[in-house]
């Protein structure tokens, strides 16, 4: 069984009387420190679902775990079936893929095991809230409104900059933006896809798989689109040109079992779909970028945290960034970050690891059209040997994928869960401190006009890049960083300036620099803080429960800084100095004009609040750690 990859896992499914695993996350202490939000999601470290669901617990053991807990085939791992719905895994069950692995089972064993992997009850089958679709007008999409921004970085070179125009939000007139209505999401508890927008619609995704295309005016539903699993990208929309009566335009997005779907974007219909990446931990968590007829996908993982199970053969994911063809999904080339996996030295006394691996790439590729490149960035190695596209900021030829310059910024990083469980064999020797690069790059550029290449790192760091060479210019520490500080998912470019939300929760590990929770201005130019203001409360008395920081994305338009923040709030920042113009608390009970009882909370992942038309658009709830669960997503208005 000294082999790698899917030969091992071949030779796993052959195995009729493999011991029954005991999984990792009931092993584990009470968690040590808040995971990490870009690799690890702190909800693999709750047991809750040991706790509420025991009998589930034993029926996953006695029935699944062989398959599960390994990835055997394509089987996803244990740690990705903990992000899907009760109702999706049922579903697998009952009239799914599992539907012969289950047969044995009673209805009333499914159900457990269903509650038991996603921590949560069943909804009833009698009572679900019937979709509030549109009807008339409100169910058309309108043909002279392609979409409004390019993907989730809002323009190719990612810059999540609004123009004035577009936007229709200024300093003047944000004090007058009121709720107008929200919509809630049947059980979902965290809300990481970025609305979009195009012919009247936002576009989203949730937590439970489903995808909506609402009325913008409204709500009402347009149409709904059940994916296998957590869709927590950005849904992009192809764009059309204004009044083409035959436009078939296509919107894509990805789920947490790594596959990329490509509906038509005024139906819903599903046109293709592929799996980005075969590994059993595959997953897709930031948005694909779409130029010219070509997606530029990127992949990450959750094996991080599978390497917590006991026994598990750490690691063989490699982060890659994947080019298809937008029409029909056919692969024109992929990047690897990592060579491929072996057997690492010693690995025959059963103690199996594996390597070189990791370097998932968590965002979505800034698109350089100038010169022909994308950039993107990347997070840590799993295992050992430690590998140069780690930590990495990276410049990728758009045609072919080769590697034109990298940027390493924090080298030897080896980490994974496993390092925060007490003796297990599968945290790497010398483990580094899981400084990944989880935001997106972005192509800015300076008041002289000069481009640079951005990107925020968790370790709190700040890197400005020559995009042709990938020479460093200037890096900036804004925080104390950590596996769950610093810069996690997006920061924006306007007018000269680079804008940084921080996390900066406690991790438990000493530093001599204090947490700056918050928003940072940075001249693009020279790297110099303009600005900074702490959003939050003040958490060095109870580090562990409270919440402060923004660990999301903003967006930035017309003088003005807009930001989701870990506490509930969504609030607008005077570019110029820091100053709050507006502010909203999503994190309180909201009236939905679908009927699903909803509530905001942290606002974070790959979210970041949208202007348009005056109005200010915003998913709010993020379950992950102390961060606050909440399900809706709200719609303000100036009149
Ligand atoms: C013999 C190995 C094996 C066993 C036993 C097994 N599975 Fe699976 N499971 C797989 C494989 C392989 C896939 C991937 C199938 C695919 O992608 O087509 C899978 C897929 C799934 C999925 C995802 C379905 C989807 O629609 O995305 C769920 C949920 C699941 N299994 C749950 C379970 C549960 C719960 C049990 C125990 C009752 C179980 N499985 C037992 C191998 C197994």
């Amino acid at each position: 069984m000294v082999r790698f990859g899917r030969m091992r896992a071949r030779a796993l499914a052959g195995m009729a009387a493999l011991a029954v695993t005991v999984l990792g996350a009931a092993l584990l202490r009470p968690a040590p420190v808040a995971a990490d939000p870009t690799t690890v999601d702190a909800s693999i470290l709750d047991q809750a679902g040991d706790r509420l669901f025991p009998e589930g617990k034993h029926i996953y053991q006695a029935n699944c775990a062989a398959c599960h807990d390994q990835g055997v085939g394509r089987a996803p791992q244990f740690t990705i079936l903990r992000y899907m719905s009760p109702e999706a895994i049922h579903r697998a069950l009952t009239t799914g893929v599992m539907r012969q692995q289950a047969a044995a089972l009673t209805e009333d064993q499914k159900v457990q095991v269903a509650q038991f992997l996603s921590s949560r009850k069943l909804a009833p089958v009698t009572a679900p809230v019937p979709l509030a679709m549109c009807s008339g007008k409100a169910a058309t999409f309108d043909r002279s409104e392609p979409p409004v921004f390019a993907g989730w970085g809002l323009d190719l070179a990612g810059t999540h900059t609004i123009p004035s125009a577009v936007g229709g939000l200024s300093p003047a007139n944000v004090g007058k933006l009121k709720l107008k209505w929200s919509f809630g999401f049947a059980g979902s508890e965290r809300m990481r896809s970025q609305p979009s927008l195009a012919g009247g619609a936002i576009f989203l995704g949730s937590h439970t798989g489903d995808v909506f295309a609402l009325d913008r005016a409204t709500g009402c539903v347009r149409w709904h689109f059940q994916a296998a699993a957590e869709v927590r990208t950005a849904v992009v929309i192809a764009p059309w040109q204004v009044g083409d009566a035959g436009a078939a335009p296509l919107a894509y997005f990805g789920d947490v079992r790594g596959v990329l779907y490509a509906l038509d974007a005024f139906t819903g219909a599903l046109k293709w779909k592929v799996t980005a990446d075969e590994h059993p931990a595959a997953v897709i968590t930031a948005a694909p970028s779409l130029y010219q007829g070509t997606l530029f996908v990127p992949v990450s993982s959750l094996e991080e945290a599978s390497a917590t199970a006991p026994g598990y053969k750490c690691c063989t994911f490699r982060g890659s960034v994947l080019a298809l063809d937008a029409a029909t999904g056919a692969v024109k080339w992929r990047s690897w970050m990592v060579p491929e996996p072996k057997p690492l030295a010693g690995s025959s006394n059963g103690d199996e690891h594996f390597g070189p691996s990791g370097a998932a790439v968590w965002n979505s590729p800034a698109i350089d059209a100038l010169r022909g490149q994308l950039t993107i960035d990347t997070g840590d190695n799993y295992t050992h040997p430690v590998t140069d596209y780690g930590d990495a900021i990276l410049a990728l030829d758009l045609a072919t994928g080769a590697v034109r310059w990298h940027y390493q910024a924090t080298k030897g990083d080896a980490w994974n869960v496993a390092c925060m469980v007490a003796g297990n064999t599968n945290c790497p020797e010398d483990a580094g401190p899981d400084f990944d690069f989880g935001a997106g790059t972005i192509l800015a550029r300076d008041r002289a006009g000069k481009d640079i290449v951005l990107a925020g790192q968790k370790s709190s760091f700040v890197y400005a890049l020559d995009p042709a060479s990938g020479k460093l210019l200037w890096q900036t520490r804004l925080g104390r960083g950590g596996a769950a500080g610093g810069v996690n998912f997006g920061m924006a470019a306007m007018d000269g300036a680079v804008f940084a939300p921080v996390s900066d929760m406690f991790t438990g590990v000493p530093s001599e620099v204090p947490g700056r929770p918050g928003v940072h201005a940075l001249d693009i130019a020279t790297g110099k803080e303009l600005w900074y203001t702490r959003v939050g409360p003040d958490c060095d008395a109870a580090p562990r429960t409270c919440v402060a920081g923004t660990s999301g994305s903003l967006s930035a338009t017309n003088g003005m800084v807009m930001v989701g923040a870990d506490d509930g709030r969504v609030l607008i920042l005077d570019a110029k100095d820091g100053r709050t113009l507006w502010s909203f608390d999503t994190a309180q009970p909201l009236q939905t004009v679908n009927g699903v009882p909803a509530h905001g909370g942290s606002i974070s992942g790959g979210v970041a609040p949208i202007a348009y038309k005056g109005e200010l658009i915003v998913a709010s709830g993020y379950a992950f750690g102390a961060k606050k669960a909440g399900n809706a997503l709200l719609v303000f208005g100036t009149e």
